[in-house]
């Protein structure tokens, strides 16, 4: 569905669509009602603190990849406070205990070092173990943490050196952009296979990758998975989605600047897939442009491209029902997830403004950014 963006606004933009966020919550809210679990918004894939009062009155908290997302989700979230790296820095694990209220580790050597202080503190301590169960279709074994050698999780070789007296909360995350079919099979591979760690910890976090909100995950597939897990263990179970809550919630808006030819018509825009679409070209993937099609379908084909150095910034072909021209307006949809966190300012390219687009069709700017974050950053 295209949006009802106002005209003369500045690109390029992110633009959380708020009636589509809600739709979204609308599948958490269900979730967490009908399997009786709790669910925490992993704020690597989608951080936008002026969006975060729409989900605390659904959401149980935040997960972190670290600390300083970890203090975010303290300050701006403010519910409960989660935290798992698979290796945190000097002093980091010390800072956390005044963060977090769950503190989860990757390995043994890590449980070591990190538990006495986590545990001294009042803590909830939790421990990343490698499940060995392979689903992430995306990107080869780009995203897999269960692929070979992957540096997540304790491995089962390995998983009896923990000091699961200590331990509270047992994790996986083994999911990337998974349909109800993966999750599912997480779930029963868990119970299968952990048993008698199930039976020591209070609780279970079956991770990300659950993508509740993509059309054809069977969510009541997901609900009487938990629901039966729930039933057999009697353990606390959270999820922690990231791409599952917000995809499909917003877009990239970008605009013409120039045209080119080079035995095919190039348009280059003021968004990049190097510093604005990272995924277009770590996946790789075709992000969906509004109103366009595949090549040769519509009337006008065009190579999308940024302004970069980077022979590779190609966002994609695409047709269009009219010729583009400098000033078109190309809007990208389902932008939200792993895109404006990973934004660089390479070649001194302008962040894109962080925008929302409410309800009632008014368009507020939440940030806007200038020549000083990419001045501010080179030090
Ligand atoms: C430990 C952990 N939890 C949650 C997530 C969120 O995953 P997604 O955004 O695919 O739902 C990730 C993503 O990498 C993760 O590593």
């Amino acid at each position: 569905m295209t949006p009802k963006l106002p005209d003369d606004i500045r690109t390029p933009a992110y633009v959380l669509d708020v009636a589509a966020l809600k739709r979204n919550l609308e599948t958490a809210a269900r979730i967490k009602r009908e399997a009786g679990v709790k669910m925490l918004l992993a704020t690597k894939a989608w951080a936008m603190p002026a969006a975060f009062p729409l989900m605390t009155g659904v959401l149980d908290g935040t997960t972190a990849s670290g600390e300083y997302e970890a203090r975010m989700g303290r300050e701006e979230f403010g519910k409960e406070v989660h935290v798992y790296a698979p290796a945190y820095g000097p002093g980091e694990v010390e800072r956390l205990t005044a963060i977090a209220d769950h503190i989860y580790f990757n390995s043994p050597e890590q449980i070591a070092r990190g538990l006495p202080l986590a545990k001294a503190t009042g803590r909830a301590v939790g421990a990343r173990i490698n499940p060995g169960y392979s689903n992430a279709t995306l990107g080869g074994g780009l995203y897999d943490p269960c692929a070979p050698n992957s540096r997540f999780g304790t491995t089962v070789a390995e998983i009896d050196q923990l000091p699961w007296d200590d331990i509270d909360i047992f994790h996986v995350h083994a999911l990337c952009e998974s349909l109800a079919d993966g999750s599912v099979g997480l779930i029963e591979h868990v119970a299968r296979n952990f048993d008698p760690y199930l039976r020591r910890v209070k609780a279970v976090n079956f991770g990300g990758g659950h993508f509740i909100n993509k059309p054809g995950y069977d969510v009541a597939k997901l609900i009487a998975a938990l629901t039966a897990f729930r039933a057999e263990f009697g353990l606390e179970a959270y999820l922690e989605p990231g791409a599952g809550l917000v995809v499909d919630t917003g877009y990239l808006v970008a605009t013409v600047i120039g045209l080119h030819r080079n035995e095919r018509e190039i348009a280059i825009l003021d968004a990049s897939a190097s510093t604005h679409m990272p995924d277009v070209l770590e996946v790789p993937y075709t992000p969906p442009v509004l109103g366009a099609d595949k090549p040769g379908v519509l009337a006008h084909s065009y190579i999308l491209g940024g302004k970069t150095c980077m022979t590779g910034d190609v966002i994609g072909e695409y047709s269009f029902a009219e010729p583009l021209a400098p000033g078109s307006r190309v809007v990208f949809g389902d932008m939200m997830q792993y895109s404006f966190v990973k934004n660089t300012t390479f070649n001194g390219t302008p962040l894109p403004d962080l925008a929302l687009l409410h309800e009632d069709g008014h368009y507020e700017v939440v940030r806007s950014f200038g020549y000083e974050a990419f001045r501010e950053r080179l030090g």
